[in-house]
C-alpha cells in the first residue's frame, strides 16, 4: 500500500494525502487536493518546504554535501567532461557519444553569430550599464530576431533554440564587455573549442595576434561546468514560473537572467569581491568584519557564505577552493584577496554564529577570486554564472513543457488588507 500522511484541521475535518518517494528517498507529502476537499491551503514564505515539480535532471542533498548531474557526481565531471558534454548531458540526459557531440558542437558554432541588425543595440546602451541589464535585454530581444521557436513550436523548436541561446549568449556577453571598456567587438572563431572562443571574444584586439592559453580554457571550462545546474534554485525556479504560462525560452531565459543578478543568489560573486576590497581598503581587520556581520543592526552579510540547502558543505565551493590555490600559486603572485578570504573562511567556520546557523562557503566565495585571476571584470561575474547556468535553465524548461502534469504556477495566498472599504468620490476626500 501506497504510503499517506493523516492531516487533521482545527475544524475536526481530517485528510488522508498521498506521500511521493523520490529515488534517493527523499520524502514529498501531496496536498493537490487540499484545498479542493478542505478549503485550506498551505503558507510556506520562500518555500523553503514545497517541491514545485518531480525532476530526474540534478540530485542535490545538502545535509551531505552532494551534487550530481543526471546522476553523475559533480566531482567526477569537475575533473573530467567538458562544458558543451554537460550541457548535453543536461539537456538530454546522457552523456553525448562521438557523434552526438559532434553534432552539437557543430550546431553550436553555426549559431555563434548574432543577427548584425542586433549589433546597434551595443551602441546605445549606457557606458555604465551592467552587464546583467545588457545580458538580458539582448536574449529578450533573440525572441524579436528569431522568431521561428516562438508560439506553439516551443517544443518541436526546442533543440534549435537551445543551441542557439547557448552559443548566441556567450556571443552577446564577450561583445557587451567590449562596449563596456570602448573596444571593437571581436567576432566568434569556427575552429575554437566553445570556452577558448569566449576568451578570444573578450580578450583579443584586431590589432595583436591572440594566443589561447590552455590553462584559463580549462579554468573557466571547469567554473562552468559547477554552475550548470542547480535544481529548483530561485532563478531556475523563475524560468519555470515564467514559462508555465507557455512563455517562449528566450523570455524564461531573461527572467531567470533577472533573477540571478539579485545578490542574495548569483549576484552575490561580485559581492564577495567588493566586500573583500572593502575589508583590504578598511585595514584588512577580519575580526572587525565579523563583529559587523553578527551585529544584527549592522545589515551586513558576509556575502558567499550561507546557502537555503547546503548545510554542511557546498562541494562546488570545495573544488573551486582547490581551483583557486592552483590557479594563484601558479601565477607566482601573492592575492591580497584569497589571503583574506580564506581567514574570513577560517574565522566564521570557528564562530558559534556561523556554526549554529549552519552556514559555509558556497560556490560565490571563491568563484569571484578566480575570475579576477583570468582577468574578467568584477561586474562581468554574474554574466559568468549566468554562462554556466544556461543549460540548467534550458533543461528544466524543456522537463517542465514536457511533463503532461504540467500547469500555470499561480500561487495563493492569505490575505490580510481591509474588509470591504467602500470608494470615497474625490470631492469628499
Ligand atoms: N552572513 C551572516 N548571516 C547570515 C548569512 C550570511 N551570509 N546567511 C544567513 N545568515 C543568518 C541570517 O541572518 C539568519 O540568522 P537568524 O536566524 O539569527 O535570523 C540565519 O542565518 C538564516 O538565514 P536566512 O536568510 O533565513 O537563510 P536563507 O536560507 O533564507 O538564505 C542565503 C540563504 C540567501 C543564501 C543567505 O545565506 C545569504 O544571504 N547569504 C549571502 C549571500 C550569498 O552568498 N548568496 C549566494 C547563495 S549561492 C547562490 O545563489 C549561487
Amino acid at each position: 500500500m501506497a504510503d499517506t500522511a493523516k492531516l487533521i484541521l482545527p475544524d475536526g475535518q481530517t485528510l488522508e494525502l498521498p506521500v511521493v518517494t523520490g529515488s534517493e528517498g527523499e520524502k514529498a507529502i501531496d496536498i493537490g487536493k487540499l484545498r479542493s476537499s478542505t478549503g485550506y491551503i498551505t503558507m510556506d514564505p520562500g518555500l523553503i518546504n514545497t517541491g514545485a515539480c518531480r525532476s530526474n535532471i540534478t540530485f542535490l542533498d545538502g545535509e551531505r554535501g552532494i551534487l550530481r548531474y543526471r546522476g553523475i557526481p559533480i566531482e567526477q565531471l569537475a575533473g573530467k567532461a567538458t562544458f558543451v558534454e554537460v550541457c548535453y548531458l543536461l539537456i538530454y540526459g546522457h552523456l553525448p557519444d562521438k557523434n552526438e557531440l559532434s553534432g552539437f558542437s557543430t550546431n553550436l558554432t553555426t549559431h555563434a553569430l548574432i543577427h548584425e541588425d542586433m549589433r546597434i543595440f551595443f551602441e546605445n546602451f549606457s557606458h555604465t550599464a551592467h552587464p546583467m541589464a545588457i545580458l538580458s535585454a539582448m536574449v529578450t530581444s533573440l525572441s524579436a530576431y528569431y522568431t521561428d521557436g516562438t508560439g506553439e513550436a516551443n517544443l518541436e523548436m526546442l533543440d534549435l533554440n537551445a543551441t542557439r541561446l547557448i552559443s548566441k549568449v556567450r556571443t552577446i556577453a564577450a561583445f557587451s564587455y567590449k562596449k563596456s571598456i570602448g573596444q571593437p567587438i571581436i567576432y566568434p572563431t569556427d575552429k575554437l573549442s566553445y570556452c577558448a572562443n569566449f576568451l578570444k571574444m573578450m580578450f583579443a584586439l584586431p590589432t595583436e595576434e591572440y594566443e589561447i592559453d590552455q590553462e584559463l580554457v580549462d579554468i573557466m571550462n571547469l567554473l562552468l561546468i559547477l554552475h550548470a545546474d542547480h535544481e529548483q534554485n530561485c532563478s531556475t525556479a523563475t524560468v519555470r514560473q515564467v514559462g508555465s504560462s507557455d512563455a517562449n525560452l528566450y523570455a524564461s531565459v531573461a527572467a531567470g537572467i533577472l533573477a540571478l543578478w539579485g545578490p542574495l543568489h548569483g549576484g552575490a560573486n561580485q559581492q564577495v569581491i567588493e566586500m573583500l576590497e572593502k575589508i583590504h581598503a578598511d585595514g584588512g581587520d577580519v575580526d572587525k568584519f565579523i563583529a559587523r556581520v553578527k551585529d544584527r543592526n549592522s545589515g551586513v552579510r558576509l556575502m558567499g557564505f550561507g546557502h537555503r540547502v547546503y548545510k554542511n558543505f557546498d562541494p562546488r565551493a570545495t573544488i573551486i577552493k582547490k581551483a583557486c590555490d592552483r590557479v594563484l600559486n601558479k601565477s607566482g603572485k601573492p592575492d591580497v584577496l584569497l589571503d583574506l578570504a580564506k581567514q574570513l573562511e577560517a574565522h566564521a567556520l570557528a564562530d558559534d554564529y556561523f556554526i549554529e546557523r549552519k552556514l559555509y562557503p558556497n560556490v560565490d566565495f571563491y568563484s569571484g577570486i578566480i575570475y579576477r585571476a583570468l582577468g574578467i571584470p568584477t561586474n562581468m561575474f554574474t554574466v559568468m554564472f549566468a554562462l554556466g547556468r544556461l543549460p540548467g535553465w534550458i533543461a528544466q524548461w524543456k522537463e517542465m513543457m514536457e511533463d503532461p502534469d504540467k500547469k500555470i504556477s499561480r500561487p495563493r495566498q492569505i490575505y490580510t488588507g481591509l474588509g470591504i472599504n467602500p470608494y470615497v468620490p474625490r470631492e469628499n476626500r
